[in-house]
């Protein structure tokens, strides 16, 4: 057994970032389903999930999937209007194709060459439109980093941090996701990435004496001249940044 370490509102930023990305989405869907696989040994993030995602997509349904059964058997007396428990894995055992799979703080258990079958395994699962949400944060959520795939593959990499805690942005690296956290070494996209970000926040320091905020919105702008950032103020504001998945895909 693995250990199934959560916390309330650990993924708070996950959850908003999904909020805003999906929510369109969920609305259209006929049956908006999200799944919280490896919830973890405490039913949390799926309770969590589910009240976020209603406030933008009031017919969303979470299901949370753990392969622990004595994990199910405890969230079991959570099940509510919308929110359910079942024993399961990378199968996804719901009978619908998910809008959503969300796996936070599960592959990081995995050796990192199973990811790109794990990743085309849930990817499979989905549905039109879908989004699987894979990544890694701190056991409070103050630094996250996950990717965003489709159907098609992987899209997508969001650093998300709580600004006021943030030395460096490579502070981050800690919490690169399996696909990527070995690969934070010298001739590496994900490595030249985060050492671009450090000189970008190093030349906005006359920033921070308007806050972390403007400091962090202003290396992301410099950051933009190099780096497909695909995200905007309104994002950065959050302390977020998303970038093009091949921009930092692993070489070879
Ligand atoms: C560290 S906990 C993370 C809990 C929660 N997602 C969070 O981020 O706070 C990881 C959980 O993933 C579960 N897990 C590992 N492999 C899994 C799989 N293939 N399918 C479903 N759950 C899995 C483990 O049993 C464990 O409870």
């Amino acid at each position: 057994m693995t250990r199934g370490t959560t916390n309330p509102n650990r993924l708070r930023r996950m959850d908003r970032w999904i909020a805003a990305t999906l929510g369109a989405a969920l609305r259209r869907a006929d049956d908006p389903v999200a799944v919280d696989l490896g919830y973890g040994a405490a039913p949390w993030t799926a309770v969590e999930l589910l009240a976020r995602l209603r406030t933008v997509a009031p017919a969303t349904r979470v299901v949370g999937i753990e392969i622990e059964p004595a994990r199910v058997t405890a969230a079991r007396p959570y099940e509510r209007d919308g929110l359910a428990f079942r024993h399961g894995g990378f199968e996804v055992p719901v009978p619908q194709r998910p809008m959503l799979i969300r796996a936070a703080n599960v592959l990081r258990q995995y050796d990192e060459t199973e990811v790109a079958a794990v990743w085309r395994r849930l990817c499979g699962r989905l549905a039109p439109g879908g989004l699987l949400v894979e990544g890694t944060c701190d056991e409070i959520g103050r630094r996250h980093v996950w990717v965003a795939l489709g159907p098609e593959g992987p899209r997508t990499v969001t650093l998300a941090t709580r600004l006021g805690s943030l030395e460096h942005p490579s502070d981050l690296a800690e919490r690169l996701p399996k696909a990527l956290i070995h690969r934070n070494v010298p001739g590496e996209p994900v490595h030249a990435f985060l050492r671009d970000f450090d000189r970008a926040w190093a030349a906005a320091a006359p920033y921070a004496s308007y806050g972390a905020r403007q400091r962090w919105i202003r290396a992301v702008r410099d950051l933009r001249a190099d780096w497909p950032v695909t995200d905007g103020p309104a994002r950065w504001r959050q302390g977020e940044v998303t970038v093009a998945w091949e921009a930092l895909a692993p070489r070879g």
